[in-house]
């Protein structure tokens, strides 16, 4: 193992930088050499990439997005891509690959793991916290953070308004990044494609807050499940309440990494390198009970991390 490559890839997320900056860092105190790939697949496609020294990564632990750029890469799924990439990683002896980024990225790993003699290892990073084999994605704290501050913002004119708020957070078909932003932002109702919703349960829960003498009330709904228009049309014409929607969309991708985000990719940025040393390819590296731990690339890649909806019952009852 003398020289490694790290790439960001798939959507990114706030923390990629602090997990450049560790790989980088770490793999130069054991004489690696580090080539950064441009524009996730892309850079690996077209052979475009520089060197990364531990001044290359100075001053960029609390930027958010990522230094060597990101896309989504169509062409990577076709076999012609993954194979340039391969021929890319052979030309230039990169032994390592460090790849950044969520799920789907991963995939993408994976194909090329078995068209490359160089070892892979993929790191957790992505808002949505949909990766099989972490308990928390780099990037995930971060963004309910985001959501959370403009929630809280939305629930002041909620309650000046006496108004109900469907607030639309990311998470693209998981309902992880809403699950906990709606909880610690105390949001009366959260809805995630996890669970199919009952309009009529929503509308009952509205008129029993009110009820209760709670005049405005926050839906946080995942992105991937619903249609807020047509929710807000229904539940203004089944309980007479005023309905607002907030789509907070792509502030949530950016933004400087929280602490947890810039800890949890300095861990599993050395880690990354660690396995590589040590040989170890097709790896993902994950938090797991609260240890930096890895897993199966094959097995993340084919496996549905699970969202726990004992959270959603808590929810409900928090929020009365
Ligand atoms: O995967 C991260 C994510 O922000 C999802 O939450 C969202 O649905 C998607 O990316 C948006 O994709 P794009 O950046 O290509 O518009």
């Amino acid at each position: 193992m003398k020289k490694i490559g790290v790439a960001t890839t798939g959507g990114d997320a706030p923390g990629m930088n602090a997990a450049i900056r560790a790989i980088v860092r770490i793999a130069s105190l054991r004489n690696l050499q580090v080539v950064g790939f441009e524009r996730g697949w892309n850079g690996l496609m077209k052979n475009e990439s520089k060197l990364l020294t531990p001044r290359s990564v100075g001053g960029i632990l609390g930027l958010g997005g990522t230094i060597l750029h990101t896309a989504r890469c169509p062409e990577f799924t076709k076999d012609e891509g993954v194979r340039k990439a391969a021929q890319t990683l052979s030309s230039n002896h990169v032994d390592g690959l460090v790849v950044i980024g969520g799920g789907g990225s991963f995939k993408g790993a994976l194909d090329l793991s078995r068209e490359t003699d160089a070892l892979i290892v993929a790191v957790p990073a992505t808002i949505d916290n949909d990766v099989y084999g972490t308990d928390e994605t780099i990037g995930f704290d971060t963004a309910v953070n985001t959501a959370v501050t403009e929630i809280d913002k939305i629930r002041d004119t909620a309650i000046s308004h006496e108004r109900t708020f469907i607030v639309e957070v990311m998470g693209r078909d998981r309902g992880f990044l809403a699950l906990m932003a709606g909880i610690t932002s105390g949001a009366e109702i959260i809805i995630v494609p996890e669970i199919q919703y009952e309009e009529q349960k929503i509308f009952q829960t509205l008129k029993e807050n009110s009820q209760r003498g709670k005049k405005s009330s926050i839906i946080v709904k995942a992105e991937g499940v619903g249609d807020a228009r047509l929710l807000a049309k229904e539940i203004e014409e089944k309980t007479g309440a005023e309905v607002r929607i907030s789509v907070l969309g792509y502030a949530q991708r950016g933004g400087s990494p929280t602490a947890r985000s810039r800890f949890l990719a300095s861990l599993f940025g050395n880690k990354a390198v660690e396995l590589l040393l040590e040989a170890q390819g097709n790896k993902v590296v994950g938090l797991q009970k609260g240890q930096v731990s890895n897993l199966s690339l094959e097995k993340s890649c084919k496996t549905k991390k699970s969202l726990d909806l004992s959270l959603l019952s808590l929810a409900t009852v928090l929020a009365t």
